[in-house]
């Protein structure tokens, strides 16, 4: 199956050559990520593509010195909503009712029941729940980009406090939860270009129940 074969050639580039990687690419793997489905579809996050090269070479400290940082194409950063408040929901479900074009009262009763709960909650336990559904839409970028035949690091080896700083998240109510540099792989300097797949077997996956 091809798009298994993509997912076989795709592995976490340890390095990259610097290439740039065509703006038709990137924007089919963000358009994955938009296309992710979210927990009652409010999407409680934001993707910020670093091209900027200062900006990267800034990040870069903070993030273990990974060399795919700099030596990227784009640098997608995934920053969760730092919680969820009235005006972010209703937003979303006034959006749904527009591009639909009609209200529904099963909808509306929805929205009354996320309203009354999610902005009561801890405002860390909100943001927890919006870092998860950053994750669908990361990992949905991941596959597009393997699928486009573009490499990328999946990476949580940084200080977020130090990016939010860097790209000034807080002060949108943003908080970074996962980088995604997106290039092509240095095939000459990465050690991991040419060793197997590890991944475990099926049945240690798997759990069928008849
Ligand atoms: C959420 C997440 C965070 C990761 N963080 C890093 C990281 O900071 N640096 C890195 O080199 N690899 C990172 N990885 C890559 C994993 O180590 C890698 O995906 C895993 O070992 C499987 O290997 P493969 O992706 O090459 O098939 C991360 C992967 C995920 C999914």
């Amino acid at each position: 199956m091809e798009l298994l074969d993509k997912l076989n050639w795709r592995y976490a580039a340890k390095a990259m050559n610097g290439e740039k990687v065509s703006e038709e690419k990137i924007a089919n793997i963000i358009e994955a990520a938009r296309l992710a489905p979210t927990s009652s579809g409010l999407q409680p996050f934001e993707i910020i593509v670093v091209k900027n090269q200062a900006i990267k070479e800034a990040i870069k400290p903070v993030a273990w010195n990974q060399s795919m940082i700099t030596d990227c194409s784009h640098l997608l950063v995934f920053a969760a909503w730092d919680t969820y408040t009235e005006d972010r929901i209703n937003k979303m479900f006034d959006l749904t009712n527009e591009v639909r074009g009609f209200k529904n009262e099963g909808w509306e009763n929805y929205r009354q029941m996320l309203l009354g709960s999610y902005p009561q909650q801890d405002a860390e336990e909100n943001f927890n729940h919006a870092a998860k559904q950053a994750y669908i839409a990361f990992s949905a970028a991941i596959i597009a980009a393997a699928y486009e035949g573009v490499d990328s690091t999946p990476i949580e080896g940084f200080d977020p406090v130090e990016v939010d700083k860097i790209l000034g998240l807080r002060e949108k109510g943003l908080r970074s939860c996962v980088l995604l540099p997106i290039g092509y792989r240095d095939t000459e300097k990465d050690w991991l270009v040419n060793l197997q797949k590890v991944r475990k077997s099926t049945e240690d996956l798997v759990t069928v129940i008849e």
